[in-house]
């Protein structure tokens, strides 16, 4: 009898194994598992035979019917498989290509200044883009009604404050982030602002009301304009090249003083003259200076005790020059032919 069970078993998963369809597999659940099925009659066979055997050879043929019945159930799955589309993998197709994203000339740009900045000490830090006017004007030496703010056409907004007065503006220059930077971290302080500003420009080939600056500030002991002069060195040759030179002429900014504005030699025409850079030899890149006592003061620090240095560069106008694109508005367009090619 037990002998008996173990061929029963050995022949159905046989059999099992060369099912090809659905009827085959019909076949061979009512030859084995239904209730007239060849286990069925062993069962039924038990009952004349003597408790001992009963039990013994019951539980043999209950655990040979658990596992057959476990693995027709597997094969019956996989039978009804077939056929059925979606579960079908031809591994031999081709693969779907993925698209992939790209990153807009302005981030690469900026992950060059910050791989730059981080490499020379400096943290990065952040601000609000709808700022108060008091950070991104007053506190930096340009009160209300001071010509200064001719300087830059700004976007106020339309909502006041409990005195009636409209104090809040979209940030005009990273320079806003300045106080914010001193009155957070104190001195002494090496830190880059990399962000978008605003102003409320006649747009053209060269103008745009959204553009992209990088804020830096050095703050400490003795800190002084060779520092600076230096330091705007080293970035314009990792910038531009080896033989970049960086010339600084006076300009005048409320926040520092003396203020500067900082040009290298054109990498375009090395120097000797081209459209890009009008024929001068040099391009206009960033303001700098030493910072303001006064900006020092209203930042918590003290301008006896620190000194320190600001500089901002066109990150916009960078990236410009260094991927050749002649049109301020595609950075903002949207448009995917110009943005794949970077
Ligand atoms: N914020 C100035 C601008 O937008 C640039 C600047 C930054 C000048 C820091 C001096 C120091 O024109």
């Amino acid at each position: 009898m037990k002998n008996k069970i173990e061929q029963i078993k050995k022949e159905f998963l046989d059999q099992l194994a060369k099912l090809k369809n659905i009827e085959d597999l019909r076949a061979l659940e009512l030859k084995y598992l239904s209730r007239k099925g060849e286990l069925s009659e062993i069962m039924h066979g038990l009952k004349d035979l003597s408790l001992e055997l009963k039990k013994e050879l019951g539980e043999l043929a209950n655990k040979a019917k658990i596992e057959m019945q476990t693995k027709f159930t597997e094969a019956r799955r996989v039978i009804e498989s077939y056929g059925k589309k979606d579960d079908f993998v031809d591994v031999t197709l081709p693969g779907e290509k993925i698209a992939n994203g790209h990153l807009n000339p302005l981030t690469l740009v900026q992950n060059d200044l910050e791989d730059l900045f981080t490499s020379l000490g400096f943290i990065i830090g952040d601000g609000p883009e709808l700022e108060s006017d008091y950070y991104n004007f007053t506190a930096l030496n340009v009160p209300p009604l001071h010509p200064a703010r001719d300087m830059q056409d700004t976007f106020y907004i339309d909502s006041k404050n409990k005195n009636g007065e409209y104090d809040l503006v979209m940030r005009t220059q990273t320079s806003s982030v300045q106080i914010r930077m001193l009155q957070k971290y104190g001195a002494p302080l090496k830190v880059i602002i990399p962000g978008r500003c605003f102003r409320n420009e006649a747009t053209d080939a060269r103008h745009e009301h959204t553009f992209y600056q990088c804020e830096g500030i050095v703050i400490g002991k003795d800190i002084n304009f060779s520092n600076l002069k230096s330091l705007l060195e080293i970035v314009g040759k990792r910038l531009f090249g080896p033989d970049t030179e960086l010339r600084m002429r006076p300009k005048f900014y409320p926040f520092v003083e003396p203020g500067n504005n900082g040009e290298y030699t054109c990498f375009l025409c090395n120097g000797k003259g081209c459209r890009v850079c009008k024929q001068t030899g040099w391009l206009e890149i960033v303001g700098a200076g030493l910072i303001h006592p006064d900006v020092l003061r209203a930042g918590g620090i003290d301008p006896e005790v620190y000194s320190g240095f600001a500089f901002g560069f066109g990150l916009t106008r960078l990236a410009m020059l260094k991927y050749g694109i002649n049109d301020i508005r595609l950075f903002n367009s949207g448009d995917l032919k110009f943005l794949e090619q970077f």
